[in-house]
């Protein structure tokens, strides 16, 4: 059986733990910081009942599945046995390059290193270790255990052979990864996302629409679609001659658009207070982290539903 190894347990290593245990590996969960380490294991014994309950833990009991996580915060000890290592460090350039440092001659010669960043080329912090053709980029979308996504992301240097190990191993556990060519900022999924903000943020400097609309055009319209089918397909079932038939009739209007999109603006201080006072109204501070749970809580509800749903519909 494979060696898993967690190097950074906050909030993405935390819930890496569940997906890795739950899947069956025995897990080492490494942080510098102890504190962070219990706050893991303690989200993790918090969510697995809830997991049960959904029908997200393969039928395995939580017990069963916490049993598999255990905690280190001595880094040779933790990635000397490792086959693979997911490293969930904060995101900041320095702090990846000295880790990556320190960490690759401590790590087995065929490990596979893969990091969670968000947007960080893995050439920006492998480039000078020893072994740099183990390391590649496995990129979550938070939080892991309840969606599925990652991207796989190799530096010039990544050999084949760890971009099929990563494939395969994401696949094993039940993610499921989609792979960039190469590098490039954002990735898929953040540029996507980025895009949106850009047009959202714009929308409500406008004075077009509230947050909170902007945010219902989302859960009550587009993303409702792209819980089941994504833009190109959406696209291709919206015209009846199909993709070239929408892009006949629509592509002009969208390239009109674009072109009053094409200007990017920087988000201002007082349009992102503005967005946040609208926030705080509806969800204070202090009620933050219980909105958090409430959307991981809707969130195992609805993998177990679209699950149900598409088996019914196959
Ligand atoms: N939060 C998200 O939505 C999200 C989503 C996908 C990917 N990511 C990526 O995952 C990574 C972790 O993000 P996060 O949100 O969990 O951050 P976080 O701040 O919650 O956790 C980071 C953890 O790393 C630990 N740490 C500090 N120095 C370290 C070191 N030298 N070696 C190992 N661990 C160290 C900290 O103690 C902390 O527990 C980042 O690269 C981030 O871009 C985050």
């Amino acid at each position: 059986m494979m060696k898993i190894t967690l190097v950074g347990c906050g909030l993405v290593g935390g819930s890496w733990s569940l997906v890795f245990a739950r899947a069956g590996f025995d897990v080492t969960l490494y942080d510098p910081s102890q504190a962070s380490l219990d706050v893991a294991l303690s989200f993790a014994k918090s969510s697995a009942p809830g997991l049960a309950k959904q029908d997200l833990l393969g039928g395995q009991s939580p017990e069963a599945v916490l049993a598999r996580l255990k905690t280190t915060t001595n880094l040779a000890d933790a990635v000397r046995d490792a086959d693979h290592i997911q490293e969930s460090a904060p995101e900041r350039l320095p702090i990846k390059q000295a880790l990556y440092k320190e960490m690759a001659p401590l790590a087995k010669a065929d490990a596979v290193i893969a990091s969670s960043t968000s947007g960080l080329p893995a050439s920006s912090f492998t480039a000078d270790i020893p072994g740099r053709e183990r390391c590649v980029v496995a990129h979550p979308i938070n939080p892991p255990h309840l969606i599925p996504l990652v991207e796989i992301v190799p530096a010039p240097w990544t050999a084949p052979s760890v971009i099929e190990r990563t494939d395969a191993l994401m696949r094993q556990i039940g993610q499921v990864p989609i792979r960039l060519g190469r590098e490039i900022n954002g990735f898929i999924v953040n540029r996507l996302q980025g895009a949106m903000l850009g047009e959202a943020f714009r929308l409500v400097e406008d004075g077009i629409c509230s947050a909170a609309d902007l945010d219902a055009a989302v859960t009550d319209g587009l993303g409702l679609r792209w819980f089941f089918i994504g833009p190109f397909e959406t696209i291709d079932l919206n015209a009846q001659g199909g993709v070239p038939d929408y892009c006949q009739k629509l592509g002009p209007m969208y390239y009109d658009v674009a072109k009053e999109q094409a200007d990017p603006r920087r988000w201002s201080d007082a349009l992102v207070a503005k967005v946040e006072a609208e926030r705080r109204a509806k969800t204070p501070t202090d009620q933050l982290d219980a909105r958090k749970a409430w959307r991981d809580r809707c969130l195992a509800a609805l993998v177990r539903a679209k699950r149900a749903v598409l088996k019914e519909n196959a």
